[in-house]
């Protein structure tokens, strides 16, 4: 039987009179992938850093694999990770030495074999003694994706991960994460503004809108709920609405 991975019970965040995220409950089993979506500013990211224990809530609870962020941060971040199409790593270093720092603090076996096959799997093994201020965007974006899998997570926080990576790459990057799945039961909690690879990737879409979550379901069954022809289009009816 699945564990519950996360759970969420009447989140709040507040940043003085704004509220990001607004009374938000909802459960992530173990091995699912769940994708958050909504339009700029819906409070996806801000979600997520409630979840990594970067925010305090202003009130509601959330559970990771039954542990509270708040005091078991550190345990929780031994089994998750975190990538983002926006973060950056430090930029005086190369690549392999960024990946080697982030390797000792994961206490990863083997670092050398672990940095090299991340590097392969992400095409990217030709930069491995770049200077990481140098990297393109894309470039930086699968360097952090490699970093995200290092520690090899059970839980995997995503925040539009293939945001600045070509199509082709993007596409290998969500087949990258599929096979993860299938292969170590890996949960995914992502973020995308790319429909194409939400639909790919997500078993499971969470619309949220000014904070709050407006729908949930099946890709597929919620674009056919509101009549529309494909994700895209639901997209720009409910932000619109
Ligand atoms: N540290 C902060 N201080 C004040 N307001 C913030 C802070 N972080 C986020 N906000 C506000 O909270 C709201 C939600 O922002 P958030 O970054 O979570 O949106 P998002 O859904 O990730 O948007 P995007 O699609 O543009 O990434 C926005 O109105 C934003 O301006
Ligand atoms: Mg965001």
């Amino acid at each position: 039987m699945q564990d519950v991975a996360i759970e969420v019970k009447d989140l709040r965040k507040e940043f003085g009179k704004v509220v990001a995220v607004d009374q938000v409950s909802f459960t992530v089993m173990e091995s699912e992938i769940v994708g958050f979506l909504g339009a700029n500013g819906a409070g996806k990211t801000t979600l997520i850093h409630l979840l990594l224990g970067l925010l305090t809530p202003s009130s509601g609870s959330i559970r990771i694999f039954g542990l509270s962020p708040a005091s078991s941060r550190r345990e929780i971040l031994s089994f998750s990770n975190f990538a983002s199409g926006y973060t950056s790593l430090p930029s005086n270093l190369t690549v392999k030495e960024n990946l080697l720092v982030f390797s000792r603090l994961y206490q990863v076996k083997n670092p050398e074999k672990k940095i090299l096959s991340l590097l392969n799997q992400l095409e990217i093994a030709h930069l491995q003694n770049k200077i990481t201020g140098f990297l393109s965007a894309g470039e930086l974006t699968r360097t952090c994706l490699c970093k995200a899998l290092l520690n090899e997570p059970r839980l995997l926080f995503l925040d539009e991960p293939t945001a600045g990576l070509d199509p082709s790459i993007a596409d290998k990057v969500c087949e990258l994460l599929l096979n993860l799945r299938r292969e170590t039961g890996l949960t995914i909690v992502y973020t995308s503004h790319n429909m194409r690879d939400v639909e790919r990737l997500c078993d499971r879409i969470i619309f949220m809108k000014s904070g709050k979550i407006i729908t949930q379901g099946i890709p597929l069954e919620i674009v056919r709920q509101f009549k529309q022809k494909s994700l895209e289009e639901l997209f720009i009816q409910l932000v619109r609405k």
